[in-house]
């Protein structure tokens, strides 16, 4: 962990076009609980961050005490475009993306990689994010246009993007492993074990599957639903598969 900033300000103007804002308390707790490196934080009220931490996550009070330096309130609104109620913010060193392709690509894979398919919605990519990080997914791929570290993204991740390996990839250089494509019009889900290495992927929002994703599909699965419904939502159709692969034998690492 880098020492706090002597000053922090000017610190935080020179990196926060190549950091990643880590926005409320929260955020700050979980990226330092999954080993980032944030290089600067700040608070407008160094007294309340420590005793909600002191309160809420103990076993990172100290480190938070050594990198969270208290600015003036409106310096703070500043540094922050929409500052969140706890008045605490980071910056954090973005993974590089050869360090998560390293991990996307380790054998023997002991967790799932999720691939979202070429979403539209960054609330989704951040809750699928977030729920990788609580199943210890392998990682999260997303294929298409959408910046996967977006700061909507991470906001919605809650600093979770720490904890597992998220990057942007084509279809072509998804990682190896069966792949499973979650589908209304697949095989029922609830009769296939998933296994560690699968390669879970899901469909945009707006038209499901791309074609060039369907290519390199394995099986085609579904998740249970009435006749008349026409589709579950993103994030909740990839928290059913991945509650489903821990279900059938699936173990979530600590
Ligand atoms: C909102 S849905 C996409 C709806 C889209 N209009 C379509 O044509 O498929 C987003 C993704 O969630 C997954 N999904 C939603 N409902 C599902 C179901 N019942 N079974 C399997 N996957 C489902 C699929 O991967 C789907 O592509």
């Amino acid at each position: 962990m880098t020492d706090p900033a002597p000053d922090p300000v000017s610190a935080w103007r020179r990196l926060a076009g190549t950091c990643v804002l880590l926005d409320g308390f929260h955020a700050l707790k979980h990226a330092l609980r999954f080993g980032a490196e944030v290089p600067v934080a700040v608070t407008a009220d160094r007294r309340a961050a420590l005793a909600l931490a002191a309160e809420l996550a103990p076993d990172v009070r100290d480190t938070l005490a050594g990198l969270l330096t208290e600015v003036p309130e409106p310096t703070y609104q500043s540094l922050v475009p929409r500052p969140h109620p706890t008045a605490v913010a980071a910056l954090a060193v973005r993974p590089s993306r050869a360090a998560n392709l390293d991990k996307l690509a380790h054998t023997p894979r002991t967790a799932p990689v999720v691939v979202l398919d070429n979403p539209r919605n960054l609330g989704n990519a951040g809750a699928v994010i977030r729920l990788a990080a609580g199943f210890g997914a392998t990682g999260v791929v997303t294929t298409g246009t959408l910046d996967p570290w977006h700061p909507t993204v991470v906001r919605g991740g809650a600093g979770l993007h720490f904890a597992t390996a998220v990057e942007r990839l084509a279809v072509d250089e998804l990682p190896a492993g069966p792949l499973f494509a979650l589908d209304p019009e697949g095989d029922d889900i609830r009769g296939v074990k998933l296994p560690d290495d699968a390669v879970l992927a899901f469909g945009s929002e707006r038209s499901g599957l791309s074609a060039e994703l369907r290519a390199r599909t394995d099986h085609l699965l579904s998740l249970p639903m009435r006749p008349q419904v026409s589709s579950y939502n993103l994030a909740t159709s990839v928290a059913m598969t991945l509650y489903h692969w821990s279900a059938t034998g699936g173990a979530i690492s600590s």
